[in-house]
């Protein structure tokens, strides 16, 4: 008899998105013609950069013809876009990161979903709550928790970010091998500074652990003292891995392209106390289970590291932190208590009341979806994140009607 993997029995019947889109779907169903606004899901609505569109143009074209069509390209991703990142991302941030300890992917949610695989069932794992819902469940897949019970899994190390600490975790009491960290933070929206994430850093060296380090947001930062990637911090190329995506950076989220850091001083441990390095076991992972991002996406990847690229992501880029600023400013006003926002494009309001009732109330009363904090773990209930990604006039109107609600 063919058998199920039993831990996927653990987990809550729908991925977080999905739940929200099925309530939407039910809502629309029942209230046909309702002009829904979505301050949900961090999905982009600005076109791509016009830089990304010639380039995107040009290589389709190139498929078009017999002298310059190509087939499967290298697995890890094609030179130009790994050279392109690894200058302007790392070097030029003086961060040591070679082209060829870039891997491409299509999308950060995939990798950090499959990175669990290199590693041990019965490692100890440290997740942030409210936390990115992927980290965890694909865990639970893995068979990595236990049950279930008081909105948290058996067997992970939750680390709090709440008000009180300023979302920013406290580094582990005890000792943790893995190490999941997200800044911007999505939920959350909060950054971490230089000090704060050497600390982490520092942490990871002494106890032999690994950090997973999530920076899918780091477009969104505009204050300068603040690092963009993990391996700004000195000594975190032999303990860190990190993700990056063009979806938010560029508009990617339809695209696809996006690609994982694994330097080649990373390593882990087998039960025998040798060491491994994580690149080659990466890339015997990504070369058997993965065929590569298409050749008209890496080079439209590629055109964002142009000039022209990078002054029309940074002008896309400041509208969404514009709509940011305006949610921000308005919850303010209305009375609730915010975080994130100005170098993230994710809002965290305090609601001070069930955060799936709140969310319920916006859709029904306001015809806006926002993201219920609950879903991102049991610290996210009493918040709501709202995402920035929309355009602004759907933001002012949106925000219009939950000042209405509000006042009514
Ligand atoms: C989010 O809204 O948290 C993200 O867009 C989801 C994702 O990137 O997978």
């Amino acid at each position: 008899m063919i058998r199920i993997n039993e831990h996927y029995l653990k987990l809550s019947a729908s991925y977080l998105f999905s739940t929200i889109n099925k309530k939407v779907a039910a809502y629309e169903k029942a209230n046909p013609g309702a002009d829904i606004i979505s301050m949900g899901i961090g999905d982009v609505t600005r076109a791509l950069p016009q830089a990304c569109i010639r380039a995107f143009h040009s290589a389709v074209d190139e498929m078009a013809a017999d002298s310059t069509f190509r087939g499967y390209g290298p697995d890890q991703g094609y030179d130009f876009l790994r050279e392109a990142i690894a200058r302007s991302d790392y070097q030029a941030r003086g961060a040591d990161i070679a082209a060829d300890e870039i891997f491409i992917s299509d999308g950060a949610k995939c990798d950090t979903a499959n990175i669990q695989e290199l590693f041990a069932n019965d490692i100890v794992i440290a997740v942030p709550d409210p936390v990115y819902p992927v980290y965890v469940d694909t865990n639970v897949m893995a068979g990595r928790t236990g049950a279930f019970e008081n909105g948290r899994y058996q067997g992970l190390v939750y680390l709090e970010s709440t008000l009180i600490n300023g979302f920013m975790p406290a580094l582990p009491k005890g000792k943790v091998d893995l190490i999941y960290l997200c800044f911007p933070n999505n939920p959350t929206g909060a950054t971490a500074t230089r000090d704060q994430l050497a600390q982490w850093v520092a942490y990871a060296r002494d106890n032999c652990a690994l950090i997973l380090y999530d920076a899918a947001y780091h477009a969104f930062i505009r204050d300068d003292s603040l690092p963009q990637s993990i391996y700004e911090i000195p000594g975190a190329r032999d303990i860190a891995i990190e993700f990056r995506s063009f979806s938010k950076t560029a508009g990617f989220t339809g695209t696809r392209c996006a690609y994982a850091v694994v330097p080649k001083t990373c390593a882990a441990w087998d039960a025998r106390g040798n060491r491994h390095e994580l690149h080659g076991m990466w890339n015997r992972r990504h070369t058997t289970k993965f065929n590569g991002v298409s050749y008209p996406v890496q080079r439209a990847a590629e055109a964002v590291f142009s000039e022209e690229g990078q002054r029309q992501i940074r002008e896309i880029n400041d509208y969404y932190l514009r709509n940011a600023r305006l949610i921000s400013d308005t919850m303010t006003a209305l009375g609730y208590r915010c975080s994130g926002g100005a170098n993230a494009p994710y809002i965290w309001i305090e609601t001070r009341m069930d955060s799936w009732q709140f969310f319920d109330m916006l859709l029904e009363k306001a015809n806006v979806v926002c993201t219920p904090g609950a879903g991102f773990g049991r610290c996210g209930e009493g918040f709501i994140r709202i995402s920035a990604f929309n355009s602004y006039e759907n933001m002012q109107a949106g925000l219009k009607r939950i000042r209405a609600v509000r006042s009514s």
